[in-house]
């Protein structure tokens, strides 16, 4: 099984973008850790993209090839309907797919309160910091593995 680990827009600059609020950690160390946890069998594809149309075009072909997702969509959260309704598709066609923050969104400027993605996904992890994935893909282990 692969687990699809989507990032969106910004999400390529961890390590340099706000370490204060995002740790000192990329997206290398991030695909390590999650590649670390992963049992035997299940492999980790983390991708990121500034792009809201790739973003959504790796989330149809999530459903065409039944890949459970992990999903930090970033400032798309907050006000992305294209992106909501592609991540629809992939939970009513019976995958998993875990909104995951890793700071606290709501905890922070009033447009981050909103997510237009939650109503649709399976659940949300946010404020964990990396941790968030991997507790999603525990999650996604536990119910799909
Ligand atoms: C984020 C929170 C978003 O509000 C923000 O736009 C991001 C990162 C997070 O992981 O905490 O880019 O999704």
């Amino acid at each position: 099984m692969t687990v699809l680990v989507l990032n969106g827009p910004n999400l390529g600059r961890l390590g340099s973008r706000e370490p204060d609020v995002y740790g000192s950690q990329d997206l290398v160390a991030l695909t390590k850790q999650l590649g670390e946890a992963a049992p035997d069998g299940v492999s980790i594809e983390v991708r990121q993209t500034d792009d809201e149309g790739e973003l959504i075009g790796w989330l149809h072909g999530a459903v065409d090839a039944r890949t459970p997702v992990i999903l930090n969509p970033a400032a798309f959260t907050h006000y992305s309907y294209g992106l909501r309704d592609a991540a629809a598709m992939v939970t009513k066609a019976g995958l998993p797919l875990i909104e995951v923050h890793i700071s606290n969104p709501h905890a922070r400027e009033s447009f981050r309160h909103n997510s237009v993605i939650s109503a649709v996904a399976t659940g949300v992890i946010a404020g964990f910091g990396f941790d968030s994935y991997r507790l999603a893909l525990d999650q996604i282990i536990r119910t799909i593995g």
